[in-house]
């Protein structure tokens, strides 16, 4: 049984402070993970929060819009890597064996937009005992210099290619909410969804809360979205925030 956690970055980050690590959350969130954590089955991917986000709108990039400025790939590519590194370093400090995993060196767009991220380098990592955390990053796309994959793509791409069962977004709500506030428990279909997803509230490059539903729609395992406070409950099996289920 493999298990992919993504860890929003405004969940890590305070999100309105530049490349700022909310460290009280970070440390929270760690230490739910390794009060479950078993060696060879566990994928950690996180997003960007105040460390990806403002570096590639400042550059004018995104998930869809490209650049072939170099400095904007390097700008987001640094500050994700800072950020990759303060997560590792908080899974070593409780002595899980936390190895970086920075896409821009192996994933690709085609000129659709087709993703590639070959996952054998993180099967092996898995193989030998280690926790891959997985950064998201720039990568390369065929006709459009760079663009931005997120957390929610690797979560997708990594949880069809490892064949995860268990799929969980960690996110500073508790759920997809409805228009009345209250969490959906359960969403298969986006156009039942649409009207209720409304933007992301901070700079955000890669789509939202719809940009999240329609990722998880696409992968085969059900997905849960919830806050921190059901990250324990979640690793322990229960069912917990919005299950997406497409
Ligand atoms: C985007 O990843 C990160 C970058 C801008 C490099 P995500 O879209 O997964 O990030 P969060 O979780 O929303 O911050």
């Amino acid at each position: 049984m493999t298990t992919i956690l993504k860890l929003g970055g405004s969940v890590i980050t305070e999100k309105d402070q530049p490349e700022t690590v909310d460290e009280a959350t970070l440390e929270q969130v760690v230490d739910a993970v390794v009060d479950a954590y078993e060696p060879g089955k566990f994928v950690v991917v996180h997003g960007g929060g105040s460390f990806g986000h403002h570096h590639a709108a400042k550059h004018g990039y995104s998930k869809t819009d490209g650049t072939r400025n170099a400095t904007a790939v390097t700008d987001v590519h640094r500050a994700m890597s800072v950020l990759n590194d303060a997560v590792v370093d908080a899974f070593q400090a409780r002595d899980v064996a936390a190895v970086p995993v920075s896409p821009l060196s192996v994933a690709r767009r085609d000129a659709a937009a087709t993703l590639s991220f070959p996952a054998d380098g993180v099967e092996t990592a898995l193989d030998e005992g280690f926790l891959p955390v997985v950064q998201a990053d720039p990568i390369v796309q065929e006709g459009a210099g760079a663009t931005i994959l997120s957390g929610d793509e690797i979560v997708v791409t990594l949880g069809e290619s490892l064949g995860a069962n268990r799929v969980g977004l960690c996110s500073t709500v508790p759920g997809v909410l409805d228009a009345e506030g209250n969490v959906i428990p359960e969403i298969d279909d986006f156009d039942e969804v649409a009207s209720v997803l409304g933007e992301s509230d901070s700079t955000d490059v890669t789509g939202g809360m719809a940009g999240k539903v329609q990722s998880l729609l696409a992968l085969s395992a059900p997905a849960a979205i919830f806050d921190p406070a059901a990250l324990g409950p979640f690793l322990r099996g229960e069912d917990v925030g919005t299950v997406v289920d497409g």
